[in-house]
């Protein structure tokens, strides 16, 4: 009895580890770790806003660490929110890899 007792509270121990787990990963700020959706978003707001005063720039022509710089003069140019100024940024640097 005893046994199944610790087996019981053992797996219940699992079980909340593992679910209480899962929403914090998930919740955690996205430090440049954007979904292929939200990068694909990017991809279409760069083409859409970045073309608009010069020539659409070519992603590979900078590395990120410029592109970090060059991002954060033109996003407010392209009036991109924090949100959009990321995904368009991560769209950017997916396309060097
Ligand atoms: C409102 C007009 C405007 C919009 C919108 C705009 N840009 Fe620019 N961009 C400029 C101007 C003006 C320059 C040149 C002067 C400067 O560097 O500030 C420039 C220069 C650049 C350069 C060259 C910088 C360098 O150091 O060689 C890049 C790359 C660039 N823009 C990327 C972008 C991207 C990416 C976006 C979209 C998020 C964007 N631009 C949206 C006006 C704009």
């Amino acid at each position: 009895m005893k046994n199944i007792i610790a087996i019981a509270s053992f797996a219940a121990i699992l079980l909340v580890s593992c679910t209480s787990k899962a929403p914090v990963a998930t919740a955690a700020p996205a430090v440049s770790a954007s979904t292929p959706e939200q990068i694909a978003q990017g991809k279409t707001i760069f083409e859409n806003s970045c073309g608009r005063c010069h020539k659409l720039p070519d992603p590979t022509s900078h590395n990120s660490v410029q592109w970090v710089g060059i991002m954060n003069s033109m996003a407010p140019k392209a009036k991109l929110t924090d949100e959009q100024h990321q995904w368009v940024y991560d769209y950017i640097v997916s396309v060097k890899k």
